[in-house]
């Protein structure tokens, strides 16, 4: 990566890429949108923003007194569902209360992510960070496929990272049981993950009426980064974006007319942006069929209707 490139992830490369930014003033009325990890940060404001464009949002969090917090500043009708989404069989019982409640879902928001220093493991026994940003967003989004695609064109859109430039997947060791831990590799490893599913669920809905899209958001401030990041983050802090500017590609991914044209991209700021900026991090076609069988076999779940 290039200085040029990592600065643009800054609140600097926002203001520029926005000056070609044109206003978003779709109206979602009637639409339905589900949006994990909902509480804080970039989630949150995903919610405000199409919340306000008249979307009833599906707020899913870990926390019900957070997510009843975050629900009161979000417009519209919003309701709140509990899960933690490293454990499947919470995600297994969301598909199950949301398939059950909702007549629609318009777009899913696959947002959550973690980002943790010492490696952990579940109570399900599965490595923490690939369980939630990886094979739970998975399951899930399998899980409510039958629902979006009632909705043509419905969108799928899968938050992942700049972090996954550095990473190349290794498909036969999703969770890190072969070589040494690092947080921050663990976490660009699982969100290389997520934008080469993204590209698979593409290629399973060649007549688009599900589009499947992967974005970054660029370096924002949000408690995650705080957290996870602190020395990063007190560095950087006059340079993060807003929550809101970091979320802002994720809202336009839902709600403009271009992103329901296309599928299988990752982009930008607004922008289709390359998945790899160097050779060593492409994968073979057998990494990825490897891939995708491993989640199949770790979820139980796979995509049923095509
Ligand atoms: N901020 C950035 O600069 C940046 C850069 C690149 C990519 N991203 C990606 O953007 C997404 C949002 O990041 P963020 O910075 O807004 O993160 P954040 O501030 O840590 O917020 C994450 C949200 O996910 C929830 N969450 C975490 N683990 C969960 C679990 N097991 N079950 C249910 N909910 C859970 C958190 O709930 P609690 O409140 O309960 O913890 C919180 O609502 C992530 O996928 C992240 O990897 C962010």
């Amino acid at each position: 990566m290039n200085r040029l490139q990592i600065a643009s992830f800054t609140n600097i490369g926002y203001h520029l890429h926005a000056r070609s930014f044109e206003p978003l003033q779709t109206d979602l009325t009637g639409q339905t949108v589900v949006v994990t990890g909902a509480t804080g940060g970039l989630g949150l404001a995903v919610s405000r923003r199409l919340g306000a464009m008249g979307a009833r949002v599906i707020m899913v969090g870990r926390s019900e007194e957070k997510l009843h917090e975050a629900k009161a500043s979000v417009g519209g009708t919003p309701s709140i569902e509990v899960a933690d989404l490293s454990l499947l069989d919470e995600v297994r019982e969301l598909g199950r209360r949301i398939l059950e409640t909702e007549p629609r879902i318009d777009s899913l928001v696959n947002n959550v992510g973690v980002l943790l220093p010492q490696r952990e493991v579940t109570g399900e026994g599965l490595e923490k960070t690939m369980a939630t940003n990886l094979a739970g967003q998975f399951l899930l989004t399998n899980l409510l496929i039958p629902r979006l695609l009632e909705s043509p064109p419905a969108r799928v859109i899968s938050v992942s990272s700049g972090g996954m430039y550095s990473e190349r997947i290794r498909p036969a060791d999703l969770q890190f049981t072969n070589r040494e831990y690092s947080g921050t590799a663990a976490y660009a490893h699982s969100k290389r993950g997520q934008v080469i599913v993204t590209e698979m669920w593409a290629e399973r809905f060649p007549d688009q009426r599900i589009v499947f899209h992967s974005m970054h958001p660029g370096w924002a401030a949000t408690a995650g980064v705080a957290e996870s990041l602190p020395t990063f983050n007190m560095m950087m802090k006059p340079f993060l974006r807003t929550p809101e500017q970091g979320a802002d590609t994720i809202v336009w991914l839902a709600a403009a007319a271009e992103p329901a044209a296309t599928t299988g991209r990752f982009w930008f700021d607004r922008a289709v942006a390359p998945t790899h900026l160097i050779d060593s991090t492409r994968e073979t076609a057998a990494d990825r069929a490897r891939l995708w069988d491993e989640l199949v076999t770790l979820t139980g779940s796979d995509v049923l209707v095509g």
